[in-house]
């Protein structure tokens, strides 16, 4: 058999966030089909990473006082964190803040630029004068246009959920700051998917291998008309446009977005004394893209668009494998409402992370949504990894230690074994056309089945009063807890190996051939291990706390307690006098001022958004009042060691002074 290079990639995370069940369902879809490569003897390359650019990065930095950069620093050790503990096998998991990524995707730009298919156009938007911003629609509210409604966002009204353009809200306003919003004009660039269309047409209709969903949608799409598509966005926070005069704009997150495959794989390339361009400009490779089912457009019509405008040798998608949505017990995940169980919620269940992995791939959305429920999950773990897998390989082995010593009988086989032989192998054989089309959860089916062959194989001989058949059972019984180690790896890599190890087997599970699984491993007289369990049943009361500590109640009852405080809370705030020795503005923001505090036995840093109101001499002098005992966070990149207290007024911030000659570090209550 001829080798391939296989190239796979999952949707790229966003990074500003912890992901849910839901959202690790795409890093798990590729990792088994990596996995499972890895064993024909493929060469493989599995890259992802975080999708660290747009308007929510921006916007969380801002809400949690820190920096993009630092936002994406932050939750991309955490993405990476939660995808180690679910064995996921990225040859590399990269981010899209490197240099690799804005050089690659400025390169693509240019060359499109270059080849005639981008154009500028002027934009109406809201803008928020105050802010000096152009706003995204998730930072514009106003009255809806058609219900009246005040709870209307800038794309959407939450009242009569007519979609919207911020544009028609009526007394649009800035939920940054609260200032009304007025509408600005402001060039873009944009990607002229029409002036494409003929070029995505033929090569669709061609991928008669994609799901019939995604061509048929991608077809569609393009049947309706596709209309130019904006790439650019006012913001600071991405990759530069490099043309001049855009020095205000940055590429549209989901225009670079896709691009990250190649820049990670460009990161992972200088890291390993590689080339990526052996991945990426070579005809022979063929990409497998695994994405929820929003993200499919994207990935069949603007990415491979790009791709085509910048004309420059780059491979398209070959298979694509989407899923639809993972709902949790009949909502939707919420992680400010603590609804649903998210990555670091699973690692701190104790839950072995293989019953998760099955979970998720038993279930995996291959047709429609999926509800997660605790009860399926225990009602599968019991019954399906405890019941049958579990419970055929625990099984054979303690026959094998109770009637042989551990030993493997040696004798020939019989016709019975002989046919079950060729009855696995036909579905081994399955089992990799399954997986090999992305057909995963079938895939798993077909392993289950296996177990269940092994458990009625058993029954039906009856080892332990057929005397006769008791060695050739076991010896068979064995043979397929062997095929069914290798067969499990790519769903339950940690599993395969603690199998793999209890039968003494040699080599690595990981990467044995998949070949190897079709034929017996053992001729007898091998020596085997004794067995552990695998699997733990799940009982009622761990189901039904867990159930309760993920059902999101606990934390709205803590809300709804927490609008009234104690007076010992009251009394646990440390407000202080504080003299201003010094105060100036923070380089590159024009919120904020920093400031030096004395308050009597030591000198504290504080970073306050008060220059928009303030000049930073006005403020020097000032006795103010600050609450000291604050826990110490980050603006900006800077440490603010507390908080100073200022009256707000509309628009207008007024400082607390305190005008007597009372001493800096006085108390107050
Ligand atoms: O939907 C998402 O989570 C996006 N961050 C997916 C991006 S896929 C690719 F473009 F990187
Ligand atoms: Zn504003």
């Amino acid at each position: 058999m001829t080798k391939k290079k296989i190239l796979i990639t999952c949707a790229l995370p966003y990074v500003n966030n912890i992901p849910h069940l839901g959202n690790i369902i795409q890093v798990l879809s590729a990792d088994v089909f990596a996995r499972y490569q890895r064993h024909t003897q493929n060469e493989v390359l599995y890259v992802c990473g975080t999708d660290e650019h747009g308007t929510t990065t921006e916007s969380i930095a801002l809400k949690e006082g820190l920096s993009p950069q630092e936002i994406c620093d932050k939750y991309y050790k955490k993405h990476k964190e939660i995808y180690e503990w679910f064995n996921i096998s990225f040859d590399y998991f990269g981010r899209t803040s490197t240099h690799y990524h804005h050089e690659i995707t400025q390169d693509l730009f240019l060359k499109a630029y270059n080849n005639g298919y981008i154009f500028e156009k002027d934009l109406e938007q809201t803008y928020c004068p105050k802010c000096e911003k152009f706003l995204a629609d998730r930072f514009v509210e106003g009255t809806c246009p058609h219900c009246g409604s005040n709870n209307a966002r800038g794309d959407q009204c939450e009242d009569c959920s007519k979609v919207l353009d911020a544009k028609e809200l009526i007394d649009p306003c800035c939920t940054i700051c609260g200032s009304a919003a007025t509408i600005r004009t402001s060039r873009h660039l944009f990607l002229d998917l029409p002036k494409l269309s003929d070029k995505l047409e033929p090569w669709i209709t061609g991928k008669r291998n994609w799901s019939a969903n995604a061509r048929n949608f991608s077809l569609g799409w393009i049947h309706e008309g596709l209309e130019p598509r904006c790439i650019t966005r006012d913001l600071q926070w991405g990759v530069k446009v490099p043309l001049e005069g855009w020095d205000n704009k940055v590429f549209y997150v989901w225009f670079d977005a896709c691009i990250g495959y190649i820049s990670i794989t460009a990161d992972y390339a200088a890291r390993t004394n590689d080339d990526w361009k052996r991945w990426w400009k070579d005809p022979d490779v063929d990409l497998y893209q695994f994405m929820g089912k929003d993200n499919v457009p994207f990935h069949t019509i603007m990415f491979p668009a790009t791709l085509m405008a910048a004309d420059d040798g780059y491979i398209l998608v070959h298979q694509l494998s989407s899923t639809e949505y993972l709902n949790y017990e009949g909502g939707a995940f919420s992680k400010s409402r603590g609804r649903g169980i998210f990555g670091n919620d699973v690692i701190d269940t104790s839950i072995p992370v293989d019953v998760w992995r099955y979970y998720i791939y038993i279930n995996r959305p291959e047709k429609s949504d999926v509800d997660f429920t605790w009860e399926d999950f225990q009602k599968r773990n019991n019954e399906e990894l405890v019941g049958n897998l579990g419970n055929f390989i625990y099984r054979a082995l303690t026959f094998v230690n109770k009637y042989y010593g551990g030993v493997v009988p040696d004798v020939d086989d019989e016709e019975r074994d002989t046919a079950f032989y060729q009855e696995v192998g036909a579905t081994i054989d399955q089992m990799a056309s399954d997986i090999g089309s992305a057909r995963l959860k079938s895939g798993l089916k077909l392993l289950m089945k296996l177990a269940r062959m092994g458990n009625q194989f058993f029954q039906e001989d009856e080892p332990w009063k057929n005397e006769s058949r008791r060695p050739h059972t076991i010896k068979t019984a064995l043979n397929l807890c062997a095929t069914m180690a290798i067969a499990m790896e790519p769903y339950l890599p940690e599993t395969a190996e603690k199998v793999w190890n209890m039968l003494k087997a040699q080599g690595d599970v990981h990467t044995s051939p998949w070949d190897q699984a079709r034929r017996p491993m053992f001729s007898g007289g091998e020596r085997i291990a004794s067995p552990v369990m695998l699997f733990k049943k799940l009982e009622d009361k761990t189901i039904s706390s867990l159930k309760t500590r993920y059902s999101g109640k606990k934390q709205a009852q803590k809300k709804e307690e927490s609008s009234m405080i104690q007076y010992d809370d009251f009394a646990k705030c440390d407000f202080r006098v504080g003299y201003v020795e010094s105060a100036e503005r923070v380089e590159g923001s024009k919120k904020l001022l920093k400031l030096i505090v004395d308050i009597g036995d030591e000198k504290r840093q504080l970073v306050a958004g008060l220059a928009e109101f303030y000049a930073p001499e006005s403020i020097q002098g000032k006795k103010i009042v600050m609450i000291a005992n604050l826990e110490p966070a980050k603006l900006f990149g800077i440490e603010s060691q507390g908080m100073l207290l200022a009256a707000e007024k509309g628009d207008s911030v007024s400082l607390l002074t305190v005008e007597s000659d009372i001493e800096p570090g006085a108390k107050v209550r």
